[in-house]
């Protein structure tokens, strides 16, 4: 039975600034089925996406919901026209509860007489929140109260009470744990049941093979075509990502089986404790070696990434680097990075990065002692110094002088670890580094972490990616309720499910 059109458009265009983003792009969906949508790190899917959920405008080309022209103001007007997105990157606002940041822009149904009944709104939150499956969570708390994953949460719940009919996603499954993909896949399945259309933007192909019926791939702000997921395989979605044949087959992870790295300590690690977070932590990192660490989101390991990094302080317990000859105890981030230790954080946006200044600046930022002299830091140097090292992960830009925050997400992310490596980086703390890139920078950062170890420097990988953390690591150290609840050491024996034994 042929269904009706849902949402369609027609010859969309927009271009910021010299960058055509989206070009003449006609795109269709109907009910009952969830499409995904993918395509290389800023080849146009969030502005594509951002157009049809009224975030953006375009600036040419039309609409059409249900057979009727439809043209949108803003998200505000999406949303009562039953569209309704989940944002790449987090868009909760500080300084507002968590009540405000589900209702915001719609707080008029809770007012009576000019005056906001918020008793009211913190008690509808609540009903919400529960039913989004997110009990334990006070309204009237300030937003950044919550966890990173309970405030992408919370951006379900927004997106969803309206009970659009058209849902979404962008790129949201690297910001949650195993738990908040599932609910989210609920959801997305609960949509196509009821007849309504899904469009989910994700870099992960399993995923995608699992949930779509149907994949849309773009290409440099244009749609290459639209296929049944059965006519699709992995290694024909990465060959029409880039438009070429994938000549490797696709591998990106480690061949060898054993694991090697020399006897020399570079990190020890004792009875390192912080309540709430993580508990008696004890390891020790050796040069040339990938040290994985896995778990649950809430484990631990993301806070003990920050704690090694001198950015958390730990209450008790010793962190001690062994570099150079030199004995490092570090005590605050400043203190590591004038020490040569990097850090990515899971929370890129808040943590990684300085989103309102240059793509130079931020390159440029650990390494600035090796571009001054005394008090002046010389910008033709610095200039030249980002364009290098911008190479490496070919980020894609105009030039350096642009703002990060216009850079699409996974660019966002390459910066990230770019400024690590301008820096001369010896021993990387990477804290779910592959997020939000696609397969093609995915194996450059993984061929890096490779380079890293014949030079002889360390790696601590925090991922929650099983499959990356067997595919890159020499050892695993696996976490649980803030403890380490395990330890594997590379080989052809470790398997997922010998991996989530330790993890639940
Ligand atoms: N606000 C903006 N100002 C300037 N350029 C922008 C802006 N938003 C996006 N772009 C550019 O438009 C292009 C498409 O970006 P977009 O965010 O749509 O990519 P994407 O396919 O979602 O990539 P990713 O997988 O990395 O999220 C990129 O070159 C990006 O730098
Ligand atoms: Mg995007």
């Amino acid at each position: 039975m042929r269904r009706e059109v849902t949402l369609s458009c027609k010859n969309i265009k927009k271009a910021f600034g010299a960058t055509l983003a989206v070009e003449n792009v006609s795109f269709e969906i109907r009910g009952g089925q969830i499409r995904g949508l993918i395509g290389e790190n800023g080849s146009g899917k969030t502005t594509l996406v951002s157009m049809l959920a009224g975030i953006l405008k375009c600036d040419e080309g039309s609409m059409e919901k249900d057979g009727m022209q439809c043209s949108l103001a803003n998200v505000i007007d999406a949303n009562k026209k039953g569209i309704s997105m989940i944002v790449q990157e987090m868009c909760t606002i500080d300084g507002l509860t968590i009540a405000q940041n589900i209702f915001f822009g719609h707080e008029k149904s809770f007012s009576k007489y000019g005056i906001l009944n918020l008793a009211k709104m913190n008690s509808v939150a609540k009903e919400l929140l529960e039913k989004y499956g997110i009990p334990d969570v006070d309204p009237a708390a300030d937003i950044t109260s919550l966890s990173f994953e309970q405030r992408k949460l919370t951006e379900f719940v927004k997106a969803l009470y309206t009970n659009p009919d058209v849902l979404i996603v962008d790129e949201t499954t690297t910001a949650l744990s195993q738990h908040g993909r599932e609910l989210l896949f609920k959801i997305m399945h609960e949509f196509k049941q009821q007849g309504k259309p899904v469009i989910f933007i994700t870099h992960d192909l399993p995923e995608l093979f699992e949930h779509c019926d149907s994949v849309t791939v773009m290409r440099d702000g244009k749609i290459v075509g639209t296929y049944d997921i059965q006519e699709l395989s992995e290694n024909k979605i990465k060959a029409l990502m880039v438009g070429r044949e994938f000549e490797d087959g696709g591998k990106y992870y480690r061949e060898d089986l054993e694991s090697t790295y020399e006897d020399e300590v570079v990190l020890k690690v004792e009875g390192l404790s912080k309540p709430g977070a993580f508990q008696d932590i004890n390891f020790e990192l050796h040069k040339g070696e990938i040290l994985g660490i896995g778990g649950l989101t809430n484990c631990g390991m993301h806070d003990l990434g920050k704690s090694l990094f001198g950015m958390e302080k730990a209450e008790s317990g010793k962190v001690t680097y062994y570099m150079n000859k030199k004995t490092i105890e570090v005590t605050t981030a400043r203190k590591a990075i004038a020490n040569k230790i990097a850090y990515v954080s899971k929370n890129r946006d808040q943590e990684s990065l300085m989103l309102t200044s240059s793509i130079m600046d931020n390159i440029a930022l650990p390494g600035i002692d090796q571009l001054s002299t005394a008090t002046f830091v010389s910008p033709g140097k610095k200039y030249k110094y980002a364009i290098q090292n911008s190479k490496q992960l070919s980020i894609k830009m105009h030039n350096v002088k642009q703002m990060v925050m216009h850079l699409s997400g996974g660019n966002k992310q390459k910066v990230a670890i770019s400024k690590w490596l301008a820096n001369g980086s010896e021993i990387f703390i990477l804290d779910c580094p592959t997020r939000g890139i696609d397969i093609s920078v995915k194996a450059a950062v993984y061929k890096l972490m490779q380079e890293f170890k014949t030079q002889g420097r360390s790696v601590i990988m925090i991922s929650e990616e099983l499959l990356e953390l067997i595919g890159m690591s020499d050892r695993i150290i696996m976490m649980k309720q803030g403890k380490i609840s395990g330890l594997a050491e590379r080989g052809k024996d470790i398997s997922e499910e010998y991996l989530l034994n330790y993890m639940i």
